[in-house]
């Protein structure tokens, strides 16, 4: 399903300078399955995810989804992002920068009308995200003004209205408290599906081991390894 082929990523900080974040990585992943990434500060996992949803683009290398290559031309194509963005669901490390609407109901609303589903069903998804995630005692507050946690699980409603095939997280309990990380654990866990794929990243180890199918290791040279 997802497959990175000999992916290197370098960031040019300065025209003089630029900064290696993947180094030659390649991996297999396969839908059914629950990933955690580990690795320490900056060794490459958020630039990953970039990579992964289609945010940026090897530096070399292939990025192949269901047998199409990801590049920045063939995003630029709408269609085609358009079908490859209805797939992928990302919540990012610092959730809040996903958020730009007016009200909480409008955040998980505006990708629904971005796949131009039928008004009853955008009420209807709303309505289900708002209590699954138990956002209703905030569903009309700003996002913006939210506490770290409360965004997070906005981001995630705004993400899982879509029923992305590919889930990937990006440290999705770092910050909450020890109610919110368990309660996020055992979501996560309930969501497991032989028809979708959870990517996450986290320090958490204790976490990753209550979630993951599969362990990828990222090292601080920037690579990639596996473990069951
Ligand atoms: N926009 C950027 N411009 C230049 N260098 C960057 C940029 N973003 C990240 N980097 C560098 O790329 C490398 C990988 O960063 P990345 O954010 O992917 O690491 P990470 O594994 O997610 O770290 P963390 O655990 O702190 O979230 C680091 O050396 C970082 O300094
Ligand atoms: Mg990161």
């Amino acid at each position: 399903m997802i497959e990175l082929q000999d992916v290197s990523y370098r960031y040019q900080s300065t025209p003089m300078q630029d900064t290696c974040a993947l180094d030659h990585i390649t991996c297999h992943l396969d839908m059914g399955r629950c990933y955690c990434l580990q690795g320490p500060n900056g060794c490459g996992k958020s630039t990953l995810f970039r990579i992964l949803n289609g945010l940026s683009f090897p530096t070399s290398g292939h990025y192949i989804f269901n047998g199409m290559e990801i590049t920045e031309k063939s995003m630029r194509n709408p269609d085609f992002s358009k079908n490859f963005h209805k797939q992928v669901g990302f919540v990012f490390q610092h959730s809040e920068i996903q958020l730009f609407c007016k009200t909480v109901e409008e955040e998980i609303a505006f990708g629904l009308q971005q796949l131009r589903l039928p008004d009853s069903e955008i009420e209807a998804r709303v309505e289900r995200y708002i209590q699954l995630l138990h956002l209703e005692n905030i569903r009309q507050r700003a996002p913006f003004n939210l506490s770290g946690g409360e965004q997070k699980r906005c981001a995630l409603a705004a993400v899982l209205a879509m029923d992305p095939k590919v889930l990937i997280l990006d440290e999705p309990i770092s910050g909450l408290d020890e109610e919110g990380q368990e309660w996020v654990t055992s979501f996560i866990r309930d969501l497991k599906s032989p028809d979708r794929m959870i990517i996450i990243a986290t320090h958490q180890s204790s976490f990753a081991e209550k979630v993951a199918d599969m362990h990828l290791q990222m090292t601080k040279e920037h690579r990639m390894t596996f473990s069951g």
